[in-house]
């Protein structure tokens, strides 16, 4: 009791006022930090990236066809593994499968559980367009 009579002063709380505003500012870094972690990076362009023109056009078929659940820049999974190395290793990190354009092939074309497969959607030009793009990765 004797606390809400002190805090019903006015330069009491005046003082309580910026309490809040500390915090809130305090918060408000936090979020930030974690919002910039990784998330929320911002999305480079093609030209920061260095794309040739091929890899351009695989980058779209990406966003439009992969994105939703493989991130490009993360090894950190969405619905898919994140492809980040994608072909850095000598095996792909989930399926274990030799990390070569063959079998990244047969998986885009075929789908794997829990993925569609493209052979209905994408040309063959789109394959290799996408592939020149997976490689930046
Ligand atoms: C609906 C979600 C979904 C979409 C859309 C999708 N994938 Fe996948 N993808 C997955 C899942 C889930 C796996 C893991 C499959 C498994 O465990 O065998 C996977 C696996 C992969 C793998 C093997 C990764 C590894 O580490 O073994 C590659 C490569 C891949 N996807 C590429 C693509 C590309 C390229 C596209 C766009 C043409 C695409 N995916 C679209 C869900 C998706």
């Amino acid at each position: 009791m004797r606390t809400l009579e002190v805090n019903a002063k006015p330069d009491a709380a005046s003082s309580f006022n910026l309490r809040h505003c500390i915090e809130a500012s305090i918060f408000a870094c936090l979020l930030l930090a974690t919002l910039s972690g990784c998330d929320v990076e911002r999305r480079k362009s093609d030209a920061e990236l260095g794309l040739n023109p091929q890899q351009v056009s695989g980058r779209k078929i990406y966003d439009n066809y992969c994105d939703r659940c493989h991130r490009p820049y993360s090894t950190k999974g969405k619905k898919g593994p994140g492809l980040k190395g994608l072909f850095q290793h000598q095996y792909l990190p989930k399926t274990g499968l030799p990390a070569n354009d063959e079998r990244v092939v047969d998986i885009i074309r075929n789908g794997r559980p829990d993925m569609p497969g493209y052979s209905q959607v994408l040309t063959s030009q789109d394959i290799q367009d996408l592939l020149a793009y997976l490689h930046t990765l």
